[in-house]
């Protein structure tokens, strides 16, 4: 047991399972008292249960910390105020909070209702902003926080995922737009996505739909590589969630607006977007783009080293 997070305060979603039950006991050992906000739903974000996030508050608790279960709903946004209330009342501040709650609903895009795009958008972005916005008004004040955001390898673009991967797209923007805004107040945002061995990457219905990306072509070998790590034994949640710890640490003081990719084996750091390639020409005298002109410029100019993900077939 450590002390490196001792007096500090945290809201942890989604602390009931997975990923978000190892980061808040890789809190807890390091001495957090914990908020732990789980709504005990399935996997595709259906019913509700009390007995995740009050088994994760008994754990914590084996660490000497302060621990406290919240039962609400994150897509609520007087849900998320409650969670933020209830940290400040329980403890006094709220100085971290991790967003990890989440659901899954995969459907090709031809195939899915509005309800499950909603859905996924709601539990997603909307909770990891819900939370956010809360959580700011008190961090902005005391002139300290640390917020922890979870995406996915799917915001890169993946197949059978359009409301999951746009989620957790949002999430990667939304991530780089707080920590622009609340970076001179103290208050510190990252995000980070998981490879990790839990009910929602393994199964038989994750292993069907992993088989048919394959069968159709319609994975990178690079992405392939990382739902091998994700799916492989001993791939637990606990390896990492350290990391998570590091980053709610005084010593990530000046880590801000960062995206990493987290495994037992791997640490990374994604890129920021930047525009790679670009013609630019005189202002003044520049006439509407014709499309004759880009037609060659934009072959011979920008895509340069590109290929197509997903080329038309025959
Ligand atoms: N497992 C992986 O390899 C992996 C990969 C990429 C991203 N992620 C992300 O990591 C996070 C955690 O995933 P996991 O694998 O631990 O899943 P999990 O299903 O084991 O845990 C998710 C937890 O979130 C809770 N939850 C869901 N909706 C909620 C809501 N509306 N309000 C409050 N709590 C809610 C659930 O009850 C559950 O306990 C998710 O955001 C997921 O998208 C996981």
């Amino acid at each position: 047991m450590g002390e490196r997070l001792k007096g500090r305060n945290a809201l942890v979603t989604g602390a009931g399972r997975g990923i978000g039950k190892a980061v808040a006991l890789a809190l807890a050992e390091e001495g957090a008292n914990i908020l732990v906000c789980d709504l005990g739903v399935a996997p595709d974000g259906t019913g509700a249960d009390k007995t995740p996030a009050d088994s994760t508050v008994e754990e914590c608790r084996r660490f000497g910390v302060k621990a406290v279960a919240h039962y609400g709903d994150v897509s609520s946004f007087k849900a998320a105020e409650d969670m933020v209330q209830a940290c400040v009342n329980h403890f006094g501040t709220i100085d971290i909070l991790c967003n990890i709650a989440g659901i899954l609903r995969p459907k090709m895009i031809f195939n899915m209702a509005e309800e499950d795009f909603d859905k996924v958008h709601a539990v997603h972005l909307k909770g990891t902003w819900n939370l956010c916005r809360h959580a700011s008004v008190f961090m902005r004040q005391q002139k300290y926080g640390r917020i922890v955001n979870t995406t996915s390898e799917a915001y890169a673009g993946t197949v059978g995922h359009t409301n999951y991967g746009s989620a957790k797209g949002g999430i990667v923007s939304l991530t780089y737009a707080v920590a622009r805004e609340l970076g001179r107040y103290g208050v510190t945002c990252n995000a980070f996505a998981p490879r990790a061995r839990t009910r929602m990457s393994v199964g038989s219905d994750q292993d069907a739909g992993l088989q048919k990306r394959i069968d159709s072509g319609l994975i990178s070998e690079e992405r392939l590589q990382g739902m091998e790590e994700t799916r492989r034994e001993g791939a637990e949640p606990e390896y990492f969630a350290p990391f998570i710890a590091y980053l709610a640490s005084d010593a990530a003081a000046n880590v801000n607006g960062c995206i990493f990719v987290v495994s037992r084996a791997t640490v990374g750091i994604w890129s920021h977007p930047q525009i790679v390639r670009k013609h630019t020409r005189d202002w003044d005298s520049a006439a509407p783009w014709k499309i004759e002109d880009l037609e060659k410029l934009v072959p011979q100019e920008l895509l340069v080293d590109y290929a197509n993900p997903a080329p038309p077939r025959e």
